[in-house]
């Protein structure tokens, strides 16, 4: 497993495996010539699961388990903390069965990071004995804020080693949210959530739905390539096949925003966000706040500092002084 999260990143660095096409870029903001705001007085603050960040980014869980993996998790943590933003760990999973890889998880306990994600993954649920107790022992590994259980078939389904059983999660998600001590988020990694699957977890404990959507890292696309590192044809073809399945973020944020605050829940959109004008233009589709993951995996420092000035022009140029007006700021499609 340790090479599997290990060869996840390789490739993200190294490939191209980005959907064919960024939906974010179907939405147009409407442009305010005159804003009559000052950009220096806008505050892009917000609160959210009881913290205060100083953006409504997250800076999305993607890895640990190995040892560079420790390193990433602490440039990512870094800029985590200059910057006021969340940030998530990758799947917990090789941190609970060996307690040597703890601390390339841990590590991110040593910066003052407004809120702080856990994360293991649905899959795994189905494996796990007692799956509060261990769900727990995540929260505990990075003194987490929120835990994120990451739903993700479509990887599964084409890695050469994947777990392909779903029978039985949502019973799992329920009892971890209804027992553990910090609110529980269920996360997609690419393929978006649709109404239907909110239908059957609007009777969970769960906080929140980071929708994870389609048009950005295609996990298919990771999985294909290395199908080909392992001489897996089939697999490999299989990803190409479906290499851009999925909802798209913002068509997802569509179909269950509105479903979501009605039911009291926090919306993430994570998948395909490029800049600060993506996170605006996710806010002014519903979401809370939006995550970004590929993007930050190389100089993240660099990232969140063009994240926040495009974040901040945007709000500008669309005239809002905070993130409550961006909120009902007018969204055409193109
Ligand atoms: C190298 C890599 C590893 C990832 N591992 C995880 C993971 O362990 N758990 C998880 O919930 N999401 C994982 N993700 C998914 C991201 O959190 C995110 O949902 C997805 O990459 C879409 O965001 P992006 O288009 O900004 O990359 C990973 C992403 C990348 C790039």
């Amino acid at each position: 497993m340790k090479d599997r999260k290990k060869e996840h990143v390789d490739i993200v660095m190294e490939k191209n495996v980005s959907h064919s096409y960024n939906y974010w870029d179907d939405f147009l903001l409407v442009h305010d010539a005159l804003p009559e705001i000052d950009l220096n007085e806008i505050d892009t603050s917000i609160n959210i699961f009881r913290k205060k960040l100083k953006a409504p980014i997250i800076i999305a869980g993607m890895t640990g388990g190995f040892e560079q993996a420790g390193e990433i998790n602490e440039r990512l943590a870094k800029a985590a903390e200059k910057y006021g933003v969340a940030m998530g760990v990758g799947s917990q999973r090789a941190g609970l069965q060996d307690e040597k890889l703890e601390k390339t998880y841990s590590v991110v306990k040593n910066y003052d990071i407004p809120l702080r994600i856990a994360n293991i993954g649905a899959p795994q649920l189905l494996e796990w004995d007692d799956v509060v107790e261990t769900s727990q022992k995540a929260v505990d590994m990075i003194s987490a804020h929120v835990l994120a259980i990451h739903l993700n078939f479509l990887q599964e389904v084409v890695q050469p080693e994947g777990d392909r059983n779903a029978k039985g999660c949502i019973k799992k998600i329920d009892e971890i949210a209804s027992s553990i001590s910090t609110p529980v988020i269920i996360k997609e990694t690419g393929a978006g959530i649709s109404s239907k699957t909110l239908e059957k977890v609007l009777d969970t404990g769960i906080a929140g739905i980071d929708v994870g959507g389609a048009g950005g890292t295609s996990f298919a696309a990771v999985e294909s390539y290395r199908a080909r590192m392992k001489k897996d044809k089939i697999r490999e073809e299989l990803g190409k096949i479906f290499w851009d399945w999925g909802i798209p973020t913002p068509y997802s944020l569509l179909e269950i925003a509105e479903l979501c605050k009605d039911a009291g829940l926090t919306v993430i959109a994570t998948g395909g966000i490029r800049h600060g004008m993506d996170v605006a233009k996710a806010i002014a589709l519903g979401a809370d706040a939006a995550g970004s993951a590929s993007k930050m995996l190389k100089n993240p420092m660099e990232q969140m500092e063009l994240f926040l000035l495009s974040l901040k022009s945007t709000m500008f140029l669309t005239g809002c002084k905070n993130i409550e007006e961006l909120k009902e700021v007018e969204i055409w499609m193109k």
